[in-house]
Order: structure tokens, then sequence, then C-alpha cells
């Protein structure tokens, strides 16, 4: 009897990372991750990245803060988060109990406050990686001024990889003209690996009360509609960097993950469709293995990237 073959998930994410599976959950979308523990095993995601810290708590905008979309949300919630000191005195105990592998996505006002949480995050030594938010369109403050040129880029990777030892991923905005000058600057800067995208700026008007929906006006736009401009994106950075490329952009099934990882990512994260679906991410996971099972390839490594001329 032939014994079926179980394909190796791994991937090597830099900075001397490897995580189990591609599969990740997209920051702001996914709580703190101990949100999802009630509909699956948490641990078996490659990482979950909680919502963006910052170092005092933050309340976000006023609402209304979401909109549905055709295919898709808009939203402004301003980076509401419970702040950097709580989430490693309450949050990461339960993550730790949990087994999940997990990463966080930072942000601040200032360069300052963003070494000051990277430096905080750092002595967690379950603490896999940190994200750093350089793109944020829905706050003034959210990383967007520094995210979108290649020297803003540049001096904040520089400065936040001076303060940690963390394997470090800059987060990158699909706002600017051309996204992989922006993703070299950040190699060249020291960042281990650069996520791309955050949500595209849109707008949604009432046209009976004449007014905005959003109380912010604009809102950063996700889910299925962005994916084509996102698998664009990732499919540019990974011809122009030589460090993991993690593809993010209205993936929904394992189809669009894969997609990604064809291009070049070496990772995707999840993000609207935890919204529609709280087991998104790990029928992702349950999907590319049944895909390279059924096409008897060893392992992601041996997919990634392999994306044919026409
Ligand atoms: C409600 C909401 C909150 C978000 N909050 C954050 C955040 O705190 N930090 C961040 O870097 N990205 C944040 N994002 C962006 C997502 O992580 C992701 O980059 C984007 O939604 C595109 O992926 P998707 O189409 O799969 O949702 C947020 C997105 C949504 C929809």
């Amino acid at each position: 009897m032939v014994r079926e073959m179980t394909p190796d998930l791994s991937v090597a994410l830099g900075g001397g990372l490897t995580i189990k599976n591609p599969v990740m959950t997209a920051s702001g979308t996914f709580g703190y991750g101990l949100e999802f523990a009630p509909f699956y095993d948490i641990s078996r995601l490659g990482c979950l990245i909680v919502k963006g810290l910052s170092r005092e708590p933050v309340q976000g905008n006023p609402p209304q803060r979401i909109f549905e979309t055709a295919a898709g949300m808009l939203n402004a919630i301003g980076l509401q988060n419970i702040g950097v000191e709580r989430f490693i005195r309450d949050v990461v105990p339960r993550l730790e109990d949990a087994g999940a592998t997990f990463a966080a996505n930072i942000y601040g006002k200032t360069t300052e406050d963003y070494e000051a949480v990277a430096e905080l995050l750092s002595d967690v030594s379950s603490l896999a990686a940190i994200e750093v938010n350089a793109s944020c369109p829905n706050v003034k403050e959210g990383g967007i001024a520094f995210g979108s040129s290649p020297e803003g880029i540049a001096r904040l990777t520089e400065r936040v990889r001076r303060k940690t030892g963390k394997p470090l991923w800059v987060k990158l905005s699909p706002n600017v003209t051309d996204v992989g000058s922006i993703a070299k600057a950040a190699e060249e800067a020291g960042a281990d690996g650069v996520t791309l995208i955050n949500t595209l700026i849109g707008m949604a008007v009432d046209h009976r009360t004449r007014r905005p929906v959003l109380a912010n006006v604009t809102g950063g736009l996700s889910g299925p509609a962005i994916k084509p401009v996102a698998l664009r994106m990732v499919w540019d950075v990974c011809g122009k960097v030589k460090i993991p490329v993690i593809g993010i952009g209205g993936i929904m099934t394992a189809e669009d993950a894969l997609q990604f990882l064809l291009v070049g990512a070496s990772a995707v994260q999840i993000g609207t469709a935890n919204f529609s679906n709280p087991r998104a991410a790990v029928e992702v996971v349950e999907g590319i293995e049944a895909f390279l099972r059924e096409e008897k390839i060893a392992s992601v490594a041996d997919y990634r990237g392999t994306l044919r001329p026409t």
C-alpha cells in the first residue's frame, strides 16, 4: 500500500523564524486571537497577528466605523486598542496557554512611540515577531506619514530595528505610487520581511442625507474587492526584494492564498474573511494542505514563486 504523503507546510520567514504553516491572521481582524478560540484551536495557525498596539490605550474613532461595500468593507476604527502594557500583562499569558504562535502589530504617533512599544515587546520571549504598521490610512498618526516614501520607511525601520532583536516585518501601504521602492527601502534599513497590503483609502456617502457614511469620512477598503490590486503589488515586491514577503488582501479561500504563494509570497494573512467566516483561516490551512497532497507537491517551499510565463 502506498502511504499518502504529508506535505511540509512550514515556512522560513527570516530573522531565524520558521512557522508551522504559511497562514496568519491579519491585524485588526482577529482581535487579540483569544476571541477566536471558541471556533477552533488557534495553535493551528502559522501565526496570529494581534490588533495594532500603541504605547497607551486608544479609544479609536467615533461610530459609524464600518460599512459594507460591494465585495468588501470600509473601516475607520482608528486603531482602538488596549495598549502594549495591558497586552503583555493580560493577553500574552493566555496566548501562551493556548499554545498559539503570535506576533504583535505596532504603531505610534512618533518614531519614539514605535521604539518604546518595540522595546517593551522585545522582552516577551514567546512573541514570534513584530510587525510595524507604517500604513494605516484612518488616523493621521497611523504610520502613513512614515510609510508613503522610501526615506520615511527607511528612517522608521532603522530606528525600530535598533530597539529589537525580534524578527521585524514592515507593513506597507498600497496608497503609494511605487510600492517596490518602499519595500526595498525597508529591506535595506534592516527589515526581516515586508507585509502587504494594508487597506486602500475609500469613501462612502449617503445620497439622501447627503452626508459621508463614516464619521471619519474616509476609510480603508478591504476584502475580495482589493485582491487583484494586492496580488499585483505582492508580485511586484517579490521581484524587488530578497527578504520574505507576506501577502494580504482579499484572501477568502485556500485558492486565493495559493495564488499569493504562487507569485512569490512566503506566507499570507487572512483579514476581512474572518468577519464572514470565523473559521476562514484554519480552512485555508486545510485547503493548502489538501491541494499540495492532491498535486503531489512535497512542500509549500516547492510551490512558492513557481508562476509560469503567459
Ligand atoms: C476592521 C479592520 C481593522 C484593521 N486594523 C489594522 C491594524 O490595527 N493594523 C494594521 O496594520 N492593519 C489593520 N487592518 C488591515 C488588515 O490587517 C489588512 O491589511 C487589510 O484588511 C487587507 O486584508 P483583507 O482584505 O484580507 O482584510 C485592519 C483591517 C480591518 C478590516
